[in-house]
């Protein structure tokens, strides 16, 4: 008898399937369902018997309503027994606005924390974090995990590899896989819009050359940075472009966006489900449900 039980929600029912997979067990039972003017209800079907909680989330679109249903699952799942309960959320949404950019906006990644730890979370795992500011927000342990050994296999044995962040936020997790590598890390300068959230490239840091440069970010949204890093780096002569990214958002056009650019593969993880129509031909899916597996083990 195992001392814990998963559970996920709607979010990331493929992803949680595999970890339990992986575990050999079975993911808890609970029901979800929607009423008609889109409320969400929540019901655990099962003894939780003080075993350990997990559930497996990801804050990805539809964002708030992934977010309440968490939210729902971890009050009734501690209120039916829970010993502790851990919140796995492969994807944190919000961490993006962990700073007042303007005058009179909310700190949104600080609200999340709060609102985490008011439901009951005793800590929370998440995947490369897109700034370590809104993990510092909570009070409970908030852990990040790298998804970086999901791709090195991937990647190994390449010549001429070379590693690049597109923007200086991003250096950090580019020079752990370079490191990984062995390989050279470089890194662009680019500008945003807070407004219109367009992105100007200034320049590229290190010598992109005939060599295979993979482009590294902790998630790929409407695609706008990756494509415009990409056509620089086909201009400055780089042999081949390679795409490594934890979260595929891949909202709007991204997914055609990217098959049409000069990438020659995209490596994504499974902490975003990608639905069919996203999928496109230069799209490899590797999954992080080892890393996730490893953690529950280590938290119990
Ligand atoms: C920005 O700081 C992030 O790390 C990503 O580079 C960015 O959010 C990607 O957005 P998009 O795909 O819309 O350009």
């Amino acid at each position: 008898m195992k001392k814990y039980k998963i559970f996920s929600g709607t979010a990331s029912q493929a992803l949680a399937k595999k970890v339990a997979k992986d575990l050999d067990t079975e993911l808890g039972r609970v029901e979800i369902i929607r009423f008609s003017d889109g409320e969400c209800r929540v019901r655990v079907e099962e003894e939780l018997g003080g075993k350990v909680i997990f559930i497996i989330q990801s804050l990805c679109p539809p964002v708030d309503e992934n977010l309440v249903e968490l939210c729902l699952l971890a009050d009734t799942l501690n209120r039916n027994g829970a010993q502790r309960l851990v919140g796995i959320i492969p994807y944190l949404g919000y961490a993006r606005q962990d700073k007042i950019h303007r005058k009179g906006e909310c700190l949104s990644s600080q609200l999340i924390a709060k609102i985490l730890e008011g439901v009951g979370f005793a800590s929370i795992l998440t995947f490369d974090v897109h700034s370590q500011r809104a993990l510092g927000f909570f009070k409970i342990p908030a852990v990040n995990i790298s998804a970086v050994p999901c791709f090195i296999p991937k990647l190994k044995g390449k010549a001429e590899l070379m590693v690049v962040a597109p923007d200086k936020g991003a250096v950090g997790y580019a020079q752990n896989i370079a490191k990984e590598l062995k390989a050279p890390c470089g890194y662009f300068e680019k500008d945003r819009d807070l407004i219109t959230g367009k992105v100007k490239i200034k320049g590229v840091k290190g010598d992109v050359a005939g060599k295979e440069v993979v482009i590294i970010d902790d998630m790929i949204a409407s695609g706008g940075t990756m494509v415009l890093i990409s056509e620089f780096l086909a201009r400055a002569k780089a042999k081949g472009i390679l795409i490594c990214a934890t979260h595929p958002l891949l909202v709007k056009e991204a997914s055609s966006l990217l098959q049409r650019g000069p990438v020659e593969q995209v490596m994504v993880t499974d902490t975003i489900p990608v639905p069919k129509e996203k999928e496109f031909k230069k799209l490899e899916v590797v999954s992080v449900s080892s890393l996730i597996a490893k953690a529950i083990e280590d938290n119990i």
